[in-house]
């Protein structure tokens, strides 16, 4: 385990070495950590799927440091496409397109799509045009737990894995990359995430939602996930908490006498991209807390609120089910 300043030119230089040998990187990006390997070469991107424990079935993102690559990593590009790269990238937003064959089948997991972005932390963008090739990257945590938003969360997950973490700081979204695939005349959202799906239909038009097909298309949305160790409840309010051996995730300051142990707070006055930035962070806190479970605070389900609902609710599932 090794955690190197990505401030220093000398940490990206033995990053992008790391990655020229085979090996992985967790790197920093906006959202929230990765953990990378050159994705041209299928025995390091085998490599993650052994470190994560992560289901083969399961494919990565495509991370790549120029819009051009797009054309290399995707066979066709439908004009929607095109249009919803040129507002949100570089930036949160994964693309999925029928991919080419540039792109090894262990990354997409046998699928004939790929999913692709182009992140805008500057650190992940140095790493990757160093490099000259796209990155294979999933969130850099244990299959099913939740992602890491800085250095010290990833080095606290793998304690046992040797491993370069670059540290590029906190992440600023702190949540995921909203996911969308494009057809020719149609957006579908795959996971709600760090770009709000109001932003993504004003730029490209209308887009369905999973489930208005029935089909499950993305083998990773799996019904939990991004789960805490401790059972987590959501509730309405703190007044439905039913033990004092609890930690409570609070949207916004409570108003009145909290009877858990351990109280955080995602916002100071109802800002989503403060609530996201801390989401992750704050819950892997209360996750180490001695207590027998975590409460969490509905969280108002517009823009932003949805993706962390929607990751609320996976993690409660994990329980309830
Ligand atoms: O913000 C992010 O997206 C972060 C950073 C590191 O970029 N990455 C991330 O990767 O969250 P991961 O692997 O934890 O989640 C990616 C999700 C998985 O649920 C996977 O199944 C889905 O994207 N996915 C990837 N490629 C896909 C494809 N071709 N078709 C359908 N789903 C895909
Ligand atoms: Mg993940």
């Amino acid at each position: 385990m090794k955690i190197l300043d990505s401030s220093k030119p000398s940490s990206i230089e033995q990053a992008v070495e790391t990655l020229q040998n085979g090996e992985i990187v967790a790197f920093p990006t906006e959202t929230v950590y990765g953990l990378g390997a050159d994705a041209l070469n299928p025995v390091a991107v085998a490599r993650i799927f052994e470190i994560k424990k992560r289901p083969r079935f399961d494919p990565l993102i495509v991370h790549i440091g120029e819009k051009d690559w797009i054309f290399k990593c995707a066979e066709t590009i439908p004009p929607k496409a095109i249009e919803l790269m040129e507002r949100f990238w570089p930036g949160p937003l994964t693309i999925i397109l029928k991919k080419s064959r540039l792109i090894p089948d262990i990354v997409t997991a046998g699928l004939s799509t790929v999913g692709i972005r182009m992140p805008s932390h500057p650190v992940a963008l140095e790493l990757i045009t160093r490099l000259g090739r796209p990155i294979a990257a999933p969130s850099a945590n244990p299959f099913g737990y939740m992602s890491p938003t800085k250095a010290v969360h990833v080095a606290n997950m793998f304690k046992d894995t040797p491993l370069i973490i670059l540290d590029g700081g906190n992440s600023s979204f702190g949540i995921e990359s909203t996911i969308v695939s494009v057809s020719e005349n149609s957006i579908r959202l795959h996971r709600h995430g760090a770009i709000s799906i109001e932003d993504i239909s004003s730029t490209a038009g209308p887009l369905s939602e999973k489930g208005d097909s029935g089909l499950c298309e993305s083998p990773g949305e799996l019904p939990y996930h991004y789960a805490p160790h401790k059972p987590l409840k959501i509730i309405r309010s703190f007044l439905e908490i039913e033990t004092s051996q609890s930690s409570f995730l609070a949207f916004m300051p409570p108003q009145g006498k909290v009877p858990s142990k351990h109280i955080k707070t995602l916002c100071e006055k109802g800002d989503m991209r403060e609530a996201a930035a801390r989401f992750f962070s704050c819950l892997i806190e209360l996750d180490q807390d001695d207590v027998d479970i975590i409460y969490a605070e509905e969280i108002p389900d517009t823009g932003l609120g949805k993706a962390m609902m929607e990751r609320l609710r996976k993690a409660s599932k994990k329980y309830s089910s």
